[in-house]
């Protein structure tokens, strides 16, 4: 089979690509990116195309020929909207979708597997829910075979929220929080999600269907970076900051050319989702492993 990952450079599609050498060695696997000069750490293995889901006819050119796509893409920077660029949840996770739908549509894809993300539902305001429920509905509407998987908070090797915590334990005295820290999110090792990304790309039981991916416990943001300390081997305390200040900062912050920081992005940290991962397990015979362990498994004990 052809396979493409449009996002096979970022965190969870370079986890799904190296469980498909894993586990699927015969197949041949394609990235979608938009710099494919750029070194890849599985070049060896992969053939890099260009595209870019704001652009069709670039969409229309790298899948040809192809029989599944995953799609993981998210924009640059992300929670952190940069309009001028074009990185909006609107524009990338929602249109660039839609795109990408269209372009498999032409060429009879037979399998479109989908990044979607907790919460997402019907009605809801916030853009990053909209931008995904315009690209399920897409996805629902265009007669192509899918599969939707929506994971909660997800972390492990090469993530960029917990080798934050750890920049942050290893300079700082303590530890920043937005908030009170007690907003819970399911943590779900991105080893699991690439294991049911894999998976989906033929288990019939999957096909046209949602899928929840999240870890056994709910945690909140204390747990979490509690854990992140113990598993290092670090004593800090936690220091809240008040929402309200840190939006203040925010509102201020995305004045600059490269935001680091805005008033939205701080509502989606600050989200509280929880998914049902039972009938994920069940359909996909995985177990989501437990933050702490998965945590031990890449951090350890010293790093
Ligand atoms: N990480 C999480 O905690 C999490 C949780 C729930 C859901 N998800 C969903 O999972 C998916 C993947 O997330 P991720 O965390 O793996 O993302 P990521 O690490 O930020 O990677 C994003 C990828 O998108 C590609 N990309 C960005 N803009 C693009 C464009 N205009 N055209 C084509 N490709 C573009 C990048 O490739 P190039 O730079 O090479 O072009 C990169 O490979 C997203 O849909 C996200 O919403 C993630």
């Amino acid at each position: 089979m052809n396979i493409l990952v449009a996002g096979g450079t970022g965190l969870i599609g370079s986890h799904v690509l190296r469980e498909l050498l894993a586990t699927r060695p015969s197949e041949r696997l394609h990235v979608l990116t938009r710099d494919p000069g750029r070194p890849h750490p599985l070049s060896a293995h992969v053939r890099r195309v260009r595209g870019d889901v704001g652009d069709p006819a670039s969409l229309a050119q790298a899948v040809r020929g192809m029989d599944v796509v995953i799609h993981a893409v998210q924009f640059p920077n992300h929670p952190v909207e940069n309009p001028r660029k074009g990185w909006t949840y609107l524009e990338v996770d929602g249109r660039g979708t839609v795109n990408m739908v269209a372009a498999c549509r032409k060429v009879g894809v037979q399998r479109f597997i989908y990044l979607s993300g907790a919460g997402v539902r019907p009605g809801r305001t916030e853009p990053w829910f909209q931008a995904k429920a315009m690209a399920e509905e897409a996805i629902q509407r265009s007669g192509l075979p899918y599969v939707i998987i929506r994971p909660s908070w997800v972390y492990g090797p090469g993530d960029r929220s917990v080798n934050k915590f750890v920049k942050m334990a290893r300079l700082l005295p303590f530890m920043p929080v937005i908030g009170d820290g007690e907003g819970k999110v399911q943590p779900v090792s991105v080893l699991d999600v690439a294991r049911v990304v894999t998976l989906a790309v033929d288990l019939p039981e999957a096909t046209n269907r949602i899928f929840e991916a999240g870890g056994p416990e709910a945690l909140t943001m204390n747990q979490i970076l509690q854990t992140v300390l113990r598993v290092l081997g670090k004593r800090r305390p936690l220091v809240h900051h008040p929402v309200g200040f840190m939006k203040a900062v925010a509102s201020i912050l995305q004045y600059l050319p490269n935001p680091p920081l805005t008033p939205a992005a701080i509502d989606f940290i600050l989200m509280e989702e929880r998914v049902d991962p039972t009938e994920t397990e069940r359909v996909f015979g995985v177990k989501f492993e437990r933050f702490q362990d998965g945590l031990r498994r890449y951090l350890g004990p010293r790093r």
